[in-house]
């Protein structure tokens, strides 16, 4: 069975799943399942969120894509149906400023851009174009970056010159606002940001830190952060992911070679990184006798080597691109995918953060990624980011 093929049928697997799954979580902002396997809801009232836990979560436009996703594969109109009433679960956090962070990229392209693009709805539209406002008023001129969150209530942390890696996804939010806009700046912005990336995250040897700190009034850089990987200094295997998919879409979004360039010299770290097994740690640089693992990571990870084996010319380099993406998610698919009416998450054995006290639970992002990296691998995605 060739891999398009292999993809096809898994993704029917994934529909007949996720049906179920729908129908019983129509009025939830999913993040996690619980014990018995049932999805958490970052909607309901009755538990107490912080302001940017809550229906600010940034995570909470990845059902919503999931839905989307499901929507362009069937036509079944349930799914735009189910869709829209996440968009209506998310929209009062417009109204909840302090809580909001530079992930308004991973809440909204999913979601509102998703619908528009797939519907030309003309709300969608408008909530994107907020969303990605937001996102351009985080710039900070001085050091050229995006700031990452801001100071929460209580907080003695100072985070006003806080970047991260993950922010290369959020600022295809901003390619998409230019091109729908025609107007140049929200392009620049992301561009902006992605240059300082490419000089004060990547290493020498191609991995590349998570967060960065600037000096919030000269722009200096003053540091990196360990962040949500092993240690300082070390390759949180997520963040490696962000990486390669954020720059190979970056170049997609710009057709500025330096940024294929980035997305390759951290994908040919990774491969240096990457066994047989295609299991995907929390940290290429986690002891060796640790058996963490990151599913989601992967996923990611596979998004971002079989997109950038789509961009990439040298066919030697191409073929082994598309080769690991296919190898990442066939082992997801074979060894952590769950199928069963068990669980409402199909991957299994996600970790958000190296040093969280749980390890091995599950992500709605990474069934989100599942997905696209399904669809990528299937001929069938539809160019989000
Ligand atoms: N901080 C985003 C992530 O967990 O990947």
């Amino acid at each position: 069975m060739d891999q398009t093929t292999w993809a096809i049928a898994e993704l029917e697997k994934t529909t007949i799943k996720l049906r179920r799954v729908a129908v019983k979580n129509e009025w939830k902002l999913p993040y996690t399942t619980d014990a018995q396997g049932n999805y958490d809801n970052r909607a309901d009232q009755t538990v107490h969120y912080e302001i940017d836990n809550g229906i600010n979560w940034w995570t909470n436009g990845f059902w919503a894509g999931i839905l989307w996703r499901l929507y362009a594969r069937t036509k079944d109109p349930q799914y735009l149906d189910y869709a829209r009433k996440q968009e209506q679960m998310l929209a009062p956090c417009f109204t909840q400023y302090e809580g909001l962070h530079h992930d308004v990229g991973f809440m909204f392209l999913p979601s509102a851009v998703a619908d528009y693009l797939l519907t030309g709805d003309h709300h969608a539209k408008v909530t994107g174009l907020h969303a990605a406002s937001l996102l351009a008023g985080r710039f900070n001129p001085a050091g050229s970056f995006i700031r990452a969150w801001n100071d929460l209530p209580g907080s003695t942390q100072d985070t006003r010159g806080w970047a991260i890696i993950d922010c290369m996804l959020n600022i295809s939010l901003l390619f998409w606002a230019s091109r729908e806009t025609k107007d140049p700046r929200f392009a620049q912005i992301a561009m902006a940001h992605a240059d300082t990336v490419m000089q004060a995250f990547v290493r020498a040897d191609g991995s590349c830190c998570h967060i960065v700190e600037f000096d919030p009034e000269s722009g200096k850089r003053l540091k990196s952060h360990g962040g949500q990987g092993f240690a300082h200094g070390s390759a949180w295997t997520r963040g490696q992911g962000w990486g390669v998919y954020g720059f190979a879409n970056a170049y997609r979004n710009s057709g500025k070679k330096s940024y294929l360039e980035t997305a390759q010299k951290i994908a040919e770290y990774c491969l240096t990184k990457i066994d047989a097994s295609y299991v995907i740690p929390i940290d290429f640089d986690q002891p060796s006798d640790c058996t963490f693992e990151d599913s989601c990571g992967a996923c990611v990870l596979a998004c971002g080597f079989l997109t950038l084996a789509k961009l990439t010319k040298d066919q030697h380099k191409a073929t082994c691109y598309a080769e690991t993406g296919y190898r990442i998610i066939r082992q997801i698919a074979e060894h952590r995918a769950d199928y069963s009416d068990h669980c409402d998450a199909i991957v299994q054995n996600c970790s958000a953060s190296f040093h969280n006290k749980e390890h091995h639970v599950t992500m709605v992002y990474a069934d989100y990624y599942y997905l696209e990296a399904l669809d990528l691998l299937s001929g069938s995605d539809f160019g989000i980011w």
